[in-house]
Formats: structure tokens, C-alpha cells, sequence
């Protein structure tokens, strides 16, 4: 057996969770959550195996959060991706966003657009956030797209019509939850799944290798017989 975890989607909770057992503010937990971004991306961008890494950053549910906390969420991502743009361009890695972003402010929205454009030519790791994201919305995106289009409908056209065309090979969520909050579900039909207690800001790049060294113990049957 040797899977390739070619695709790695990641569900990223427990944030809050973090920093309220400190006694500290949500937003800490978030604060530091962004750091593991960086070092989770940064370790799979050095992993030859790995050729996509898809985080949940926010989805078309947590709009309905506490004001205050969707704002710093909004700020800590402008923040992130200014700051972050030379850790892209390091580690060749393209910056490809997924999700309504039209839901953003304008100038959240420019951001975007900069460090995507900025990192086109990253032939590494290509590292989606999921921003404004949605499965079933991804979906219904997709389908008001081909309905345009009088295309006859298959499997590869509603494929190349969503924002993510590529399959999910090890799905993780952290943070304790065993479910997929609207998270890649059209990808995920075949992704191998891994949850962990571990709070994201707890997560490291020691745990995520030994899941990576679970999976490849798995037996993908996809369907047929081994
Ligand atoms: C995940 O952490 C990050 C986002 C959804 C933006 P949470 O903020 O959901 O943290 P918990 O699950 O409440 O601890
Ligand atoms: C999923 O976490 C969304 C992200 C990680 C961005 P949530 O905390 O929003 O999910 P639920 O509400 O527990 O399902
Ligand atoms: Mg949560």
C-alpha cells in the first residue's frame, strides 16, 4: 500500500475553544491558529508528495458569528495574506482562494486578487483557503454556471465547474468535532477521513505526519475489491 496524500484538506477548529481554557478571547485563538497555518503550509510545501493543502478559513455559516469576532476574522485574514506573501513566494506556493468572495469587502477582495496573482507562477504546493466557502454552495454556484451553458451535464463538467476540481485524498478536522460542516463535499466523496481532539492552535506538523503515515496504511478500495 502507498497512498499519495496528494490533496490534504484541513478543517480548522477549535480556536476559540484555545483560548477560552487560557482564559483568553476567541480572537487569541485565532490569532494563533493563523500561525499554524503558516507552519502546516509551510511543512507541506517541503513534502513532495503533497501537491494541494485546502484550509477551512471561514464558511458561509460562521457570517453568523458575533459581529466583533467576523471583523477581526476579516482584519487577521488581510493581515495574514499581506504579511504572508513572502512565505508564498519562498516556498513556491501558489495562493488559489476558494469560496464567494464576493461576500468581502472591497479591499479584502483586492488583497486576495494581489497575493493570487502575485503567486500564479508557484509551481509547488498550491494552498487553498477556503474563504466564504461553502460546499453546498460551491454547488449551487456551479449550477447556476452550467445552466448558462446547455452543456449536457456529467461527472467532469460539474467537476471543472467548481472552485476546487480536484479530489480530497486525507480530509482532517481537529478540534474534537466528528463532522464536515459543509466542507468540500463533492471532493470528499472518496477522501479518507481523520479527526483529532487537538485544538487547531495545538496542531503540529509532528501530528499531521503521523496521520500522514496512518493513511498510508489505509486500503483504498474506491469501490472495487483489493
Ligand atoms: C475555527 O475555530 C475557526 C473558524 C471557524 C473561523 P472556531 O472559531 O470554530 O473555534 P471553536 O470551535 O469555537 O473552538
Ligand atoms: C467549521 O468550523 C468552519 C471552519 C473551520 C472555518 P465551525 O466551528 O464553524 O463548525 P461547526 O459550527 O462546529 O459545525
Ligand atoms: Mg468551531
Amino acid at each position: 500500500m502507498n497512498n499519495n496524500p496528494s490533496h490534504i484538506a484541513i478543517i480548522m477548529d477549535g480556536n476559540g475553544r484555545w483560548a477560552e481554557i487560557q482564559g483568553n478571547n476567541r480572537t487569541y485563538g485565532h490569532e494563533k491558529g493563523s500561525e499554524v497555518v503558516r507552519s502546516i503550509t509551510t511543512y507541506c510545501a517541503k513534502n513532495p508528495e503533497i501537491n494541494r493543502l485546502t484550509l477551512y478559513a471561514f464558511s458561509t455559516e460562521n457570517w453568523k458569528r458575533p459581529k466583533l469576532e467576523v471583523e477581526f476574522l476579516m482584519k487577521l485574514l488581510q493581515k495574514y495574506l499581506k504579511k504572508e506573501l513572502p512565505t508564498y513566494l519562498k516556498g513556491n506556493i501558489r495562493f488559489q482562494p476558494i469560496g464567494d468572495l464576493s461576500g468581502f469587502s472591497a479591499s479584502l477582495q483586492k488583497t486576495i486578487v494581489e497575493v493570487q496573482e502575485a503567486t500564479r507562477h508557484c509551481t509547488g504546493l498550491t494552498q487553498s483557503l477556503a474563504l466564504n466557502y461553502g460546499g453546498r454552495d460551491e454547488i449551487i454556484r456551479a449550477a447556476v454556471t452550467l445552466q448558462a451553458s446547455n452543456t449536457p451535464i456529467s461527472h467532469d463538467l460539474i467537476t471543472s465547474a467548481l472552485d476546487c476540481d480536484c479530489d480530497v485524498d486525507l480530509l482532517i478536522r481537529t478540534g474534537g468535532d466528528h463532522r464536515l460542516s459543509n466542507f468540500m463535499l463533492w471532493q470528499s466523496a472518496y477522501a479518507e477521513l481523520f479527526f483529532t481532539d487537538t485544538l487547531w492552535p495545538q496542531f503540529t506538523t509532528e501530528e499531521l505526519e503521523k496521520i500522514i503515515h496512518k493513511f498510508k496504511q489505509v486500503e483504498r478500495r474506491f469501490g472495487g475489491l483489493h
